[in-house]
């Protein structure tokens, strides 16, 4: 698939229901599969990543049925999934391939796990060790001569026993890795304890203490203590807000182009997520939170952006700020081409190992329009551009779903019709994308090819 963009004539308006956040998504299947009683889950995003949490939800014994505008999910409870018949294929879904092998650590069946192109060159020594240390038996295959790490295709177990509890210093931000090691966790006895080097993520936490699992958060460490608990989590259901990453694409579509009002409702804005909202003020660009309230265990407030395009001004990006915004990071560099001076992202050496190595795509895709963008080690520079409109583009996504939207935001602001290619992937996150931009008045269109 190709999206064609032309540049913004005029502000863009409109009200956009932003799809369930994905992360919490990932969580509300793969949790509910651990519910004792039948989990509701309403406003389950439409992505392909989350469709890979679900198919792996039934491939390990659960079921899920449609009620109404919720999924309903009746789970195996902790104790009596199901050996899956076959290999899960966890498709472009880093989420949920981490996620499940913490999941499926302490079951007494082998289960394999593999993915796509992007997801079969994504490192897994970081979830791999851990669990390994917990007494897991996981196998992967080698990344490549060079390379210490391991890759997907996994096999996990079948374990023998219990795990062991441990106490693990994470060497990364990883909200993925955190989880794996919580859930596998539930399976250990005593106390699993994770601490963490930066604000990742923490709908886990959340959500399993939602259920009724014996956690505890003390400031960066997390812990689960096994000991004297019954082995039940419940819940009645889950309610999935909007995903603020997401939300970010149509953010600073209407920060670049101008808003006459757009407003996007129930967006989840817990504060390990809001690192985009923060960049954005300190760049002078204005979101409005609008009628704070609370979606079961995680905060959501509509968020509104009215008014021309501001004069906005570099920033930088580094320390916890990088981790609280490490998945918004390529479409701030597309904000931070439209401002005065320079922009500075550091301390975010984890883009390196997403679905591409976004530091070398993102540089790459702003350079397609004209934009200086330097790699560094941990992050990039770029050069803003807000005296004269980006220079159109044809751009490659790389098969990574958040270039392909930030490129096509850039495009609102380019000095002719863009296009970007190989932009398929779009609907691993956010299928609705182009249309959603589209209702807003932006001159976007998607074609095969
Ligand atoms: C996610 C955690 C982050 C993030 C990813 C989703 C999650 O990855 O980039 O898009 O749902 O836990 P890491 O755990 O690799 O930091």
């Amino acid at each position: 698939m190709k999206l064609f963009v032309e540049p913004a004539s005029h502000p863009l308006s409109g009200t956009i229901a932003i799809p369930g956040d994905k992360s919490i998504g990932h969580r509300a299947l793969l949790f509910s599969l651990l519910s004792a009683t039948p989990v509701r889950v309403l406003g389950l995003g439409d992505g392909a990543d989350n469709g890979r949490s679900a198919r792996a939800v039934t491939q390990l014994g659960g079921a899920i049925a449609r009620d109404g505008a919720a999924l309903v999910i009746r789970g195996s409870g902790l104790d009596a999934m199901r050996p899956p018949a076959a290999g899960i294929d966890c498709g472009n879904s880093g989420t949920t391939i981490r996620l499940l092998c913490g999941l499926v650590a302490g079951q007494r069946f082998a289960t394999t796990l593999f993915g796509d192109e992007s997801l079969s060159r994504r490192p897994m020594q970081r979830v791999i060790e851990p669990l390994a240390a917990m007494g897991a038996v996981i196998t992967g295959s080698p990344a490549g001569e060079a390379a210490r790490d391991v890759v997907p295709p996994l096999t996990i177990g079948p374990a023998t026993g219990p795990l062991t509890a441990i106490d693990y210093t994470l060497p990364m931000a990883s909200a993925q890795v955190k989880s794996a090691i919580l859930l596998a966790g539930l399976y250990a006895d005593g106390v699993t304890a994770v601490t963490e080097p930066g604000p990742t993520r923490d709908h886990s936490e959340r959500m399993l203490a939602y259920l009724g699992a014996p956690l505890t958060t003390a400031g960066r460490r997390v812990a689960i203590d096994t000991r004297g608990w019954n082995r039940r989590l419940a819940g009645d259901g889950f309610e999935v807000p909007g995903d603020p990453s997401s939300a970010a694409f149509l953010i600073a579509a209407a920060l670049l182009a101008g808003a006459r009002e757009v407003r996007l409702p129930g967006i989840c804005v817990n504060p390990t997520r809001t690192g985009f909202l923060d960049a954005i003020a300190a760049m002078g660009g204005s979101v409005e939170h609008a009628a704070p309230r609370d979606a079961g265990p995680e905060p959501v407030a509509d968020l509104v952006v009215r008014g021309p395009a501001p004069g906005l001004r570099a920033t930088e990006i580094a320390g916890d700020l990088a981790v609280r915004a490490i998945d918004e990071l390529p479409v701030l560099a597309v904000i931070a081409a439209r401002a005065h001076g320079t922009t500075t992202v550091r301390d975010a050496g984890e883009l390196r190992v997403k679905e591409s190595d976004r530091i070398a795509t993102t540089c790459a895709m702003l350079r397609a329009f004209g934009v200086s963008c330097e790699p560094r080690p941990d992050g990039f520079v770029v050069e803003g551009r807000p005296d004269r409109p980006l220079a159109a583009a044809r751009v490659a996504s790389d098969g990574d779903h958040r270039i392909a939207m930030a490129a096509a935001i850039a495009g609102l602001v380019a000095d002719g019709p863009s296009q970007i290619d190989d932009a398929d992937n779009v609907a691993t996150s956010y299928p609705g994308f182009a249309a959603a931009l589209r209702q807003l008045g932006g001159a976007i269109r998607d074609a095969a090819g």
